[in-house]
């Protein structure tokens, strides 16, 4: 038997993409593959690709261009861009970096092998349709691998909203459901190895309809499985938060009190110029639905600074959103011209006022943040223990909401869900005592 082939794989971006390259890293293995952690002494090497803003879509260039003195050195390595980028940019790749032997979209990559064949013989694989076949029909299932006590499960991909800043919808498509059944058999494998924590995933997640119920329906059926101890799900679009799962947050136990839920602005005007489809006052009044439902939910969000005729008085509104939801935490950016979208065409923030307001959100956000990790002191939270600490002695996991907490104890094992008292909050995570 010859020896395996190594397979190297670079993950950008979101959560979506992880769970793609650990699907891509199966079909695959399929073909001899297994996963190496260096690029060094890979046989192939795939970048799996972000677009959603212009820094990160040129990083994948920067990190091509580092590969060179490999192909240089090793002429059967086959270098493989996948992803969003892939998706956008298609055969651009390989005129503008000619080392490139294959480019596959986030839709198409169930074709990983043959593509992988093509490549092996010598010829530019290229595959960036929206395939009328399901990839996920296609796709092998996966190895009978132990798990991590936590996985990512793709449920919905896509988009239909149009934000006139996003280039979801044109990467990503339109927004797709997987059937229910199709969820719950993988959900079901991924507990029988050992998960117990599932994340739902998909660009518009919260419009899923491969259920009779929604996504309230998928999490009720998943929340049967027995030994599957927590559901999340992100990200979500506010229209898109129903009666039935704003109620599934109050009602459902082993769904945890955290939902990211972007706004994105605070100002009307902006949310119209970017297609939102929801006032600020929207947004409001629909998280005082959800938090009557779960008073004790942690909010996350997204915001764009800068958007393309946003003004001071604009951007005010932001800050003051802010303040009156309280995020426990958030994600914020500087608007960045995607090639092909409305807002592209649109006149431009200047980048001082951009990188003035993205400091002022943020030392917002931190604050709030800060306050809700200092509130958690004294309380009692259940973690999910996924790995060691740095210092020895030490085991990380997630609370509830998403904090990230640190125990030192020689009892408790990966897998483990214990209830810890919490005694310290710190930069970016806390400490507590396993009760
Ligand atoms: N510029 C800046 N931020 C963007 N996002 C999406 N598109 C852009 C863009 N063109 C942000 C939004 C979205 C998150 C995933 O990325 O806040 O919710
Ligand atoms: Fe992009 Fe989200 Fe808007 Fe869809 S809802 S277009 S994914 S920002």
């Amino acid at each position: 038997m010859s020896a395996p082939k190594k397979l190297f794989i670079k993950t950008y971006g979101c959560q979506m993409n992880v769970y793609d390259s650990e699907r891509m890293a199966e079909a695959l293995g399929g073909e001899g593959y297994v996963q190496t952690d260096t690029a060094d002494d890979a046989d192939m090497i795939l970048l799996n690709t972000c677009h959603i803003r212009e820094k990160a879509a040129e990083k994948v260039y920067s990190e091509l261009g580092r590969f060179k003195p490999l192909k240089a050195e090793n002429p059967d390595l086959k270098i493989g861009v996948a992803g969003c980028v892939a998706q956008a940019e298609g055969a651009e790749i390989i005129a503008r970096q000619p080392m490139v032997d294959l480019v596959v979209g986030p839709q198409s990559y169930h074709r990983l092998p043959e593509l992988e064949r093509k490549a092996r013989e010598g010829e530019k694989a290229l595959d960036t349709d929206f395939p009328e076949e399901d990839k996920f029909d296609h796709l092998k299932t996966r190895p009978q691998a132990r798990r991590g006590p936590t996985a990512f499960l793709t449920v919905q991909e896509g988009c239909d909203k149009f934000c006139a800043f996003c280039v979801v919808p044109y990467t990503r498509g339109a927004e797709v459901s997987r059937p229910a059944e199709g969820v719950m058999t993988e959900a079901r494998d991924l507990v029988e190895r050992g998960v117990r924590e599932i994340t739902l995933l998909g660009q518009n997640v919260n419009a899923y309809h491969g259920h009779d119920g929604g996504l309230a329906g998928l999490i009720w059926d998943l929340a049967e499985i027995d030994g599957l101890e927590r559901i999340r799900f992100t990200t979500s679009h506010p229209n898109d938060m129903d009666e039935a799962l704003i109620a599934a947050h109050g009602e459902c136990e082993k769904l945890m009190p955290y939902l990211h839920l972007p706004v994105q602005a605070g100002s009307d005007k902006v949310l119209k110029a970017m297609n939102r489809k929801h006032t600020a006052e929207g947004y409001l009044r629909l998280i005082e639905r959800i938090r009557a439902a779960r008073p004790d939910l942690l909010l996350s969000g997204d915001f764009i600074v800068g958007f393309p005729g946003e003004t001071e008085a604009d951007f005010q509104a932001t800050l003051d959103l802010v303040e009156e939801v309280g995020y426990g935490q958030a994600y914020s950016f500087k608007y960045s011209t995607r090639p092909g979208t409305p807002a592209a065409e649109r006149a431009q923030v200047g980048e001082a006022e951009k990188n003035d307001r993205l400091q002022r959100l943020q030392a917002l956000l931190n604050d709030q943040q800060r306050a809700a990790q200092d509130a958690m002191v004294g309380r009692e939270v259940k973690v999910l223990f996924e790995k060691p600490g740095r210092q020895s002695g030490q085991m990380v996991g997630k609370s509830e909401y998403l904090h990230a907490v640190h125990v030192t104890s020689d009892k408790v094992e990966r897998g483990d869900l214990r209830p810890v008292r919490i005694v310290q909050s710190n930069s970016n995570s806390l400490a507590g005592d396993v009760l």
